[in-house]
């Protein structure tokens, strides 16, 4: 469904988040711009380490100390959420926006039953809902995310699922409340191959079933080709690259997309070799003072530019839409790959 004439859901606006350290400050979301629009499908790719986790955690306002949001905003339906009291998010959370994360053991309450999770997510976002009312929506739940024997099941332990059975119980907690976004931070990584597949699989099947928007953070280029509408690829705590997914999978822009395209495996493209990038993402602590991935930069590396200046972000039209790269080459390079560059 193409969703581009319609405000965003979710707009973050130069959002940056910090962690406090005995050296100082560091940033692990610098500065962050992003919009998923109702019932858009957005993916977030980059190396471990980028900050990937800690946006989606400052978007829910989830960031513990020594963590806080320096900067910015993250509007939902408009409405600003930094700032607002824990009471105000917890309404917000599994209600307007439900996240999945990656370890559902981490997510579930190993004491309580999984039924009596559901129906306490039924509950506390509709609280005129009665016990009987909750465990009926509960049952329809599990059997939405094709749990078997779904009514036996809801008396049961986590412990007594499997990882992806599991996985399964958490997209119906995070679907409970009819939420228009879920965040959902590599929901699969934890699991097997196959499991991964009929996972990522279900959750596509739900997610257009219900409209709703999701941000997935993943490293399956698989699911980002097949799923999204966009992709945001993220670096050092920018985003460096963002557009429509074909575009940014087919004729990446930015050095590092091209580069991390290169090192995880995508099953379209069965045969390729994998490159590995070399060197590593910077030390927050001690950032570059020009472009975050000049020391890697096939493209950039030793550029008196690239070493002492940040890039802005500069606009290509592709044959897909709008792209934007963070890289001060971005334009030659579009040209010379065939995108027309807007300015
Ligand atoms: N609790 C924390 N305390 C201090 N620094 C943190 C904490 N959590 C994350 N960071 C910093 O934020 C960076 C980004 O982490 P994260 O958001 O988990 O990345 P990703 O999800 O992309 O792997 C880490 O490399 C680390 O430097
Ligand atoms: S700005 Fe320079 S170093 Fe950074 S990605 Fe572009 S070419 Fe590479
Ligand atoms: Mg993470």
């Amino acid at each position: 469904m193409s969703a581009t004439n319609q405000p965003p859901l979710l707009d973050v606006r130069g959002l940056t988040t910090e962690f406090v350290t005995r050296t100082g400050a560091v940033a692990a979301v610098r500065n962050v711009s992003l919009s998923v629009r109702r019932g858009e499908k957005v993916a977030i790719v980059g190396e471990s380490g980028c900050g990937k986790s800690t946006l989606a955690l400052s978007i829910l306002g989830l960031v513990d100390r020594p963590g806080r949001i320096a900067a910015g905003e993250v509007r939902l339906h408009g409405r600003n959420l930094v700032g607002l009291s824990e009471r105000e998010m917890k309404k917000i959370r599994g209600n307007v926006v439900s996240l999945i994360f990656q370890d559902p053991m981490g997510a579930l309450d190993p004491i309580q039953t999984v039924g009596a999770q559901l129906i306490d997510t039924l509950r506390r976002h509709q609280p005129s809902l009665s016990h009987k009312a909750a465990r009926a929506r509960a049952v329809e739940l599990l059997r939405e995310v094709e749990v078997p024997a779904a009514e036996r099941r809801l008396d049961d332990y986590p412990h007594h699922y499997s990882g992806g059975m599991r996985q399964r119980v958490m997209i119906a907690i995070a679907l409970a409340n009819s939420p228009a976004l879920i965040i959902a931070d590599e929901p699969t990584t934890a699991l097997d191959v196959t499991t991964q597949a009929q996972v990522l699989a279900l959750l596509e099947r739900v997610v257009a079933n219900h409209g709703v928007a999701v941000l997935l953070i993943t490293h399956n280029l698989g699911v980002v080709a097949e799923f999204c509408d966009g992709v945001q690829v993220m670096y050092a705590g920018r985003i460096v690259e963002r557009g429509p997914t074909e575009a940014v999978l087919a004729k990446p822009t930015h050095p590092y997309t091209q580069a991390l395209l290169e090192s995880i495996p995508d099953p379209s493209r069965r045969g390729d070799r994998l490159r590995a990038i070399p060197g590593m993402p910077p030390d927050l602590s001690a950032m570059p003072t020009g472009c975050a991935f000049e020391p890697r930069c096939f493209h950039g590396h030793g550029r008196e530019i690239c070493r002492t200046r940040q890039p802005i972000p500069i606009a290509i039209e592709t044959a897909g839409g709008p792209s934007l790269v963070e890289c001060h080459f971005a334009a030659e390079r579009a040209a010379r790959a065939g995108e027309i560059t807007a300015s």
